[in-house]
């Protein structure tokens, strides 16, 4: 298996991936479950990089899920300093690769240190065009689709849009992903085969990928296999394989 295999004609322009099984990979080694989160930083650094040496458009990342919230408090606030850390520490990266960041998510609950170092790495990278790397914090799909109803709702109380006006286009561009295309993959690490509340209406045709990989071991690698795995796929929307030729 090699990155020469993969047919940069037929790449996703966009992957999400589901970063899982931080905590397992630090268990097995007898360490508390932040030196897994620590561990995972490698793993997104490599895959961050490996999607813009390939030439993909765009990567989400599910880096923390409203639900996380409900973890350890000593966990949420070792991991929200990780993040900041590491925002701070790799907007140079960024810079270097061409790389522009982006977050999805419930920007009013995160820590006012997490939001002014992502405000800042964000506004220092919003020129770069080579890959938009976006960061799920604080985001649940289901969130982020009452919020989407709500907005629209008030729309139509406010005689903006009538009732016929609701269409998958106006949820779609009223959803915090509205800036990007949807996901053709969706890659989930550790095992799990769930989705957890991710990019729910995005994925409605995304091809689904697991692997039982943990995270912090996950590398360019175990991208390579995912991304060839996609290609040998037939994507057929509903309709028949003869339809498609
Ligand atoms: C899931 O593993 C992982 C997370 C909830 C956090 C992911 C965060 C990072 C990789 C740190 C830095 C990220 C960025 C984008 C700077 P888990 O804790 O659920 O593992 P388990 O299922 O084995 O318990």
């Amino acid at each position: 298996m090699s990155k020469d295999q993969i047919n940069l004609n037929k790449l996703p322009k966009h992957i999400a991936i589901i970063m899982d099984g931080n905590g397992r990979w630090a268990k097995e080694k007898g360490k508390f479950r932040i030196f897994g989160h620590q561990n995972g930083v490698k793993a997104v650094r490599e895959v961050s990089e490996g999607c813009a040496e390939l030439g993909v458009e765009y990567l989400t990342l599910y880096a923390f899920s409203t639900e996380n919230w409900s973890r350890p408090k000593i966990e949420v606030n070792a991991l929200m300093t990780l993040l900041v850390k590491t925002i701070k520490s790799e907007t140079q990266t960024l810079m270097k690769n061409g790389i522009k960041l982006d977050a999805i998510g419930d920007r009013t609950t995160l820590p006012a240190e997490c939001l002014k170092e992502l405000d800042e790495a964000i506004n220092a990278t919003k020129d770069n065009t080579r890959m938009t790397l976006i960061l799920a914090l604080s985001y649940s799909a289901k969130w982020d689709i009452v919020n989407a109803t709500r907005t629209i709702a008030q729309k139509a109380l406010n005689g903006e849009i009538a009732i016929e006006d609701v269409n998958e286009e106006l949820i779609d561009r009223t959803l915090t992903t509205h800036k990007y295309p949807h996901p053709e993959l969706m890659i989930r690490t550790s095992g799990e085969l769930r989705i957890s509340n991710f990019l729910l209406w995005e994925i409605a045709y995304s091809e689904l990928y697991f692997t039982t990989v943990l995270w912090p071991d996950y590398r360019k690698e175990q991208l390579y296999e995912a991304i060839l795995e996609y290609q040998s796929r037939e994507r057929r929307f509903g309709k028949t394989s003869e339809q498609l030729v």
